[in-house]
């Protein structure tokens, strides 16, 4: 089967109800990104912070998978599938996707506020825990924290995701703006024979002077008329 890596954004969740970032009216329009999504801003307000993510938890209970999460899991059926998603929501998991790399963290996940990076103290958090306190603690005893790898952090999971893009014979980039490195630099690791196809309603600037194919849709749509381009042979 040939190695199929989707890198996807918030326009992926989008049509689930799920804002965007950059778009108007988008998350950091009605939230100072300085302030939720930098260890800053959880350095000066924490209490702030985990408001913040309490709510974004609450909404992934009354969200569900789009019809585009559904052909993205559904290509598993033809071709050797990775998912390299900055979105930090579960649908491509709820969807049934099987391998999901969440570059920017999870929304179900929490960690230690004193050593974030350490796995040790990475916890997944079951729906009723959902709404976290402060004074929730971790197990090295330090304020709970969100599992989210925020701006100005280093991204771990970004080697594993480049040594899928390295191998992969078809890569499709649906709803990211490719604004935020190191993920908007995954293309650039793709082989050279690689194809390459592109679903955004918008236009979006690849960086990159390699031939891709656009399908200028959003992601149900876009998924579904790639559906009928792919050949899994
Ligand atoms: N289907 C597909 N794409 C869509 C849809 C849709 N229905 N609606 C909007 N889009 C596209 C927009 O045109 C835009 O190109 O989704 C993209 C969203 O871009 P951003 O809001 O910049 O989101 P993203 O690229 O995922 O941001 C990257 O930045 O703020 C950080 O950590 C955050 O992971 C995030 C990262």
């Amino acid at each position: 089967m040939k190695n199929l890596v989707v890198l996807s954004g918030a326009g992926m969740s989008a049509e689930s109800g799920i804002s965007t970032f950059r778009d108007a009216g988008g998350l950091w329009d009605r939230y100072p990104v300085e302030q939720v999504a930098t260890p800053e801003g959880w350095m000066r307000d924490p209490s702030l912070v985990t408001r913040f993510y309490n709510e974004r938890r609450r909404q992934l209970l009354e969200v569900k998978p789009n019809r585009g999460h559904e052909l993205v899991a559904e290509l598993e059926k033809d071709f050797n599938v990775t998912v390299v998603t900055q979105n930090v929501d579960n649908l491509h998991e709820r969807a049934g996707s099987t391998r999901v790399i969440h570059l920017h963290g999870e929304l179900t996940k929490v960690c230690s506020s004193r050593d974030p990076g350490n796995p040790h103290f990475v916890r997944e958090l079951r729906p009723e825990e959902y709404e976290v306190r402060m004074g929730d603690r971790a197990e090295d005893g330090s304020q709970l924290r969100p599992f989210i790898v925020w701006f100005g952090e280093p991204v771990p999971k970004i080697e594993e995701a480049i040594a899928y893009v390295e191998r992969a014979d078809i890569l499709v980039i649906i709803g990211t703006s490719l604004n935020v490195y190191p993920a908007a630099g995954l293309l650039h690791y793709a082989p050279p024979r690689a194809e390459v196809y592109l679903i955004d309603p918008k236009p979006v600037d690849t960086h990159s002077a390699r031939p891709v194919t656009v399908i200028q849709k959003g992601a149900s749509e876009g998924m579904k008329e790639l559906l009928g381009l792919l050949k899994p042979a």
